[in-house]
């Protein structure tokens, strides 16, 4: 006679402890999960995006994700991204992740995601940062986009430990970058300087993190990534196609990268071919290519839901070990056959 899987709820506020109080952990996670992707154990089908034809700023998007090897977790992440929520001071992203048990297909916890998603992403692009960049992690830091990501990414790379001699920001809603800078100030104790347009942000940066909701690329000038800089392009459509074709490129997964019109997808649209992308963040890490240093270096990961899933499932043992997670036994109630 099989019971019905007990089904968990973790909150925002659960999952911000555990995160807080794991980051060693988690950024373990998401490495052994790319390295788990890379020996062909998970399954990381097409995203499923949802847009509404009169409001094409706004979309959902369906990460489905398997994770094999040991740890042989499913889920799907369902995550809205609603850009003119700013407005009302409401985070553009919202999301919850799904966990399902292998062997029987059941859900068994529902986790708030968006800060998952958002840990994932800054976790990644700080792996990223430092197996792309010459030693020791350090010089000019410029970010383009001060935003949640942003926020999130720059405390990784602080965990990870880089020094900034400089930080520069550049938004187009100068308000933001205000934010972000009375938050740098007050939270992690640096100065940053508010640049008025991108070229003064970039052109002396060493580490550029590209964290817009740019629809289409706009960034032509080469001469702004002169100094050979690591670009994070974690929002996919800042860089044009010349920019993206002067520089070594390295992605999480080559062919999840070439969907959507990404920068990279629209460089292989006009030059039929994906040449230009040297391979990917586990082929850094297993040298399986050089690194370019006298070019810029841009990273740009598609964001990958086995990322979340394996996040998501760190983040739910842990709850559940520390009695955080709100169990609710009878959710499947209707679950015996007969
Ligand atoms: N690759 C991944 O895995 C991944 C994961 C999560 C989010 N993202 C992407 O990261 C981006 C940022 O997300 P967020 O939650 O921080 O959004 P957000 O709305 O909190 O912040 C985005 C900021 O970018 C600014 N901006 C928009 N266009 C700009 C431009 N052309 N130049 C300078 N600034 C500009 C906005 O004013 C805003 O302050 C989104 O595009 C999102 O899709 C990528």
């Amino acid at each position: 006679m099989s019971t019905a899987p007990i089904f968990d709820v973790v909150p925002g506020p659960v999952v911000k402890r555990v995160i807080d109080a794991n980051k060693k952990q988690v950024f373990d996670t998401v490495e052994a999960a790319y390295r788990l992707h890379d020996s062909g154990s998970t399954i990381n089908p097409d995203s499923y995006f949802l847009r509404y034809p009169d409001n094409p700023n706004a979309r959902f998007i369906a990460l489905p994700a398997h994770l094999g090897g040991d740890v042989q977790k499913s889920g799907i992440k369902w995550i809205s991204s609603f850009p003119d929520n700013r407005a009302t001071n409401l985070a553009r992203a919202s999301a919850v992740l799904i966990l399902n048990d292998t062997s029987t297909g059941y859900p068994v916890a529902c986790l708030e995601a968006s800060l998952i998603s958002a840990t994932r992403t800054a976790a990644s692009a700080a792996l990223a940062a430092e197996c792309i960049s010459p030693r020791p992690f350090e010089g000019t830091l410029a970010v383009i986009g001060t935003g949640i990501i942003a926020r999130t990414t720059v405390e990784w790379l602080l965990f990870r430990n880089w020094k900034f001699s400089k930080i520069n920001l550049y938004d187009v809603d100068h308000a933001e970058a205000e934010h972000f800078s009375k938050w740098l100030r007050d939270q992690c104790n640096l100065t940053a300087q508010i640049q008025d347009c991108l070229a003064d942000a970039a052109s002396d940066s060493s580490l550029i993190l590209f964290t817009t909701t740019a629809v289409d690329p706009y960034l032509a000038d080469e001469a702004l990534f002169a100094q050979s800089p690591t670009v994070l392009h974690l929002s996919l459509r800042d860089i044009c196609v010349n920019v993206i074709l002067a520089s070594q490129n390295i992605v999480d997964d080559v062919e999840h990268c070439m969907k959507a019109k990404t920068s990279l997808h629209l460089t292989e649209m006009e030059t039929g071919n994906r040449n230009f992308v040297s391979g990917s963040l586990v082929d850094v890490l297993e040298k399986r290519f050089k690194l370019d240093h006298k070019r810029p270096r841009i990273f740009s990961p598609f964001g990958l839901g086995i990322l979340d899933v394996a996040v998501g499932n760190f983040v739910l043992q842990a709850a559940k070990a520390s009695g955080e997670a709100i169990e609710l036994n009878d959710f499947f109630s209707n679950s015996s056959r007969w």
